[in-house]
């Protein structure tokens, strides 16, 4: 099995090999979307009230990690509202006449979507403020002295963003958005039901043993969840018998290399440089990078959040830690650095 491949297995981020994979399991209804009940509920009393006095609702943001439903959450909100919505990413968007002409092709009550939006260029975001705040475009006709501003009007509209990093996002463009919801990783019991939701789409037989193990190993995100669900199923049907049962799970998940907690090689690659290299830590984000050739943007946002939620690491102002806990997870003696505090 080469080693990029067992990378991505668990990597929340969307592939291109997700996108089917995302569009069949995606919920198309609030009652479909599992979990995130604090979110969901204060959604749909924002959607209801709205809708009770015929207004679109005001600007939407969400922020959590990859793969936790944000896309999702955007899509099922314009769907609720009725709304017709336009899908974009902050990259995507590269001159402000480019969201100027998103923006004045909006229509009354339409949803825009803007993935990433924390990735949007100064000069872009400019543009928005007005857009957002007064429904306006301002726009510069001429050049030099004889440059003049002119106000378009724009239809009302829901701003929706969605952002893995809410802390690089300007705090002008934050306060614009009336709605800040923080996606949290998932319950085990929540994410045990997107498995058994996901099998009953897929017209996979699965048991509940099954279900378990892969909730387990599924990092409290939905789309490794079902990523991991789609691997034991491809598994079983070459060397099972198709139908997913505890054995196949742990036989496919040998083979791929993820332990019970649903770590792989990359994440036990990270822990045991600093244990064994660093002695425990605290390591620079950029020498577990050297040392793990993985990218320190792929470290931070992929495999860091997942184990400081275990427990494993610790991030410090001077590096990386690793915790007692990884040391027993990875079943390392931990040694008392300074001999001197030895009684
Ligand atoms: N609450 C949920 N209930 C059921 N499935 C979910 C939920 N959240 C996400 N998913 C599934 O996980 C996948 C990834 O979700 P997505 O919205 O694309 O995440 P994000 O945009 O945060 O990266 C989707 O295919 C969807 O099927
Ligand atoms: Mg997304």
């Amino acid at each position: 099995m080469n080693e990029e491949k067992i990378g991505r297995i668990i990597s929340p981020k969307g592939e291109s090999e997700d996108n089917s994979l995302d569009l069949t399991l995606r919920p198309q209804k609030f009652s479909d979307y599992i979990g995130q009940d604090k979110v969901k509920n204060s959604l749909e009393i924002t959607i209801q009230a709205a809708k009770g006095r015929g207004e679109s609702i005001e600007h939407v943001l969400l922020y959590g990690a990859p793969g936790l439903g944000k896309t999702t959450l955007a899509h099922l909100i314009a769907r609720e509202m009725g709304a017709n919505v336009r899908v974009t990413t902050g990259p995507a968007i590269e001159k402000s006449g480019d969201l100027a002409a998103i923006l004045s092709n909006l229509e009354e009550g339409d949803v825009l979507f803007i993935d990433e939006i924390h990735r949007l260029n100064k000069t872009v975001e400019e543009i928005l403020y007005p857009a957002m705040e007064d429904y306006a475009l301002d726009i510069i006709l001429g050049k030099g002295p004889a440059a003049r501003t002119v106000r378009i009007d724009l239809p009302r509209f829901t701003l929706i963003g969605a952002t893995t990093k809410v802390s690089m996002l300007s705090a002008p463009l934050r306060d614009r958005f009336g709605h800040h919801h923080h996606l949290d990783f998932y319950e085990n019991k929540d994410i045990a039901k997107i498995v058994e939701r996901s099998a009953k789409i897929l017209g996979v037989e699965i048991d509940s043993a099954a279900v378990a193990a892969i909730a387990a190993r599924a990092r409290r995100t939905p789309r490794v969840a079902n990523r991991l669900l789609k691997r034991v199923r491809d598994y079983s049907a070459v060397k099972g018998d198709g139908c997913l049962s505890d054995n196949t799970c742990r036989d496919a998940f040998g083979m791929l290399e993820i332990d019970e907690l649903g770590l792989d090689w990359v994440d036990r690659k990270i822990l045991e440089t600093i244990i064994d290299k660093f002695a425990g830590g605290p390591v620079g984000l950029n020498t577990i990078a050297a040392a793990t050739g993985e990218e320190m943007e792929t470290i931070e946002d992929v495999y860091e959040p997942y184990l400081i939620r275990l427990g494993f690491l610790d991030r410090s102002p001077r590096g990386r830690i690793a915790t007692p806990h990884a040391y027993e997870h990875l079943g390392k003696q931990l040694k008392v650095k300074n001999e001197k505090l030895k009684i």
